[in-house]
């Protein structure tokens, strides 16, 4: 079968031109990764060649030996991931030994996949260990809100879990077990991947600190959707703060317990603290 007719590219490539919809995918911003099934790897094998060179991964994935992952090119643009494709993307090959890397499909221009490939393959061999391999797809992207929200809210797991869950009702159902959040780092490399993927340990989303946002998920369409409320959760927040000082009412923690009964979902205590001021200068201190 030819690479742009199988249905995991096919999703790929519509997750990117969706991103790009949304606007969080200026110029080159933002990247994607996919690990591919057996399936996958055999429906396309015909089209992939063994030619290309043994580059360096910049990390060690052992977790992940002899996987293969459709990734997005380094300073590709979402925009061109369907007018381009064989240009923008790869399918690329990890060795036996989890430290380097083969392309054996695309980016037919030349380049490499993206800088992020380090964080990118961290956090798939995190996920693909705690979700049992469920786990398929690493997104990130430069999401306008959330970024906005890391430079007032102070850079802590707790307090942006609570504010994401209290700006819309289904958030906890959709991420019970909340965000985490990265510290100003310089991206591109293995350091921020160590950081980003001790919180997929835990998390399904960390947050860049004037960044972006890294999810992950076992299916195009729920790792797209995560990304998604998070940033429409960020938006509500940001409208709110913008009209006002404080929030007059929200959800409280009792009522984010009945929630957790009703949708049969466990949302760890240590988001449902009682806050000392109803007053976003105070939160934001
Ligand atoms: P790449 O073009 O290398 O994927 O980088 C984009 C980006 O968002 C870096 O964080
Ligand atoms: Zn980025």
């Amino acid at each position: 079968m030819k690479v742009l007719e199988a249905g995991f590219v096919k999703g790929f490539m519509a997750l990117c031109a969706e991103g790009y919809r949304q606007g969080w995918h200026e110029r080159n911003g933002g990247n994607l990764s996919y690990r591919m099934t057996a399936e996958d790897v055999a429906a396309v094998r015909e089209n992939l060649s063994e030619e290309g060179e043994w580059k360096e991964i910049g990390t060690s994935v052992p977790g992940l030996a002899d996987e293969y992952f459709t990734v997005t090119g380094s300073g590709k643009y979402f925009i061109n991931v369907d007018r381009v494709p064989e240009e923008s993307f790869c399918i690329l090959k990890v060795d036996s030994t989890g430290t380097k890397y083969q392309i054996q499909w695309g980016l037919t221009d030349g380049g490499r996949p993206t800088s992020e490939l380090p964080t990118h393959l961290m956090n798939h061999e995190v996920k693909k260990r705690v979700t049992g391999g469920l786990h398929r797809v690493i997104y990130h992207a430069h999401c306008n809100n959330i970024i906005a929200l890391t430079f007032v809210l102070p850079l802590k797991d707790e307090i942006f879990t609570r504010e994401l869950w209290e700006s819309m009702t289904e958030c906890p159902v959709v991420f019970p077990e909340g965000v985490g959040v990265v510290p100003w780092m310089v991206p591109g490399g293995r350091e921020i991947g160590v950081e980003t993927s001790r919180l997929m340990e835990e998390y399904n989303a960390a947050i860049w600190s004037h960044h972006g946002i890294f999810c992950s998920g076992e299916t195009f369409d729920s790792t797209f959707g995560l990304m998604h409320t998070i940033e429409k959760a960020a938006q509500v927040l940001v409208m709110v703060m913008s009209v006002s000082d404080r929030k007059r009412q929200t959800i409280k923690p009792d009522d984010f317990r009945r929630l957790a009964k009703e949708f049969g979902v466990t949302l760890p205590e240590k988001f449902l603290y009682e806050k000392e001021s109803d007053l976003f200068s105070d939160l934001c201190r």
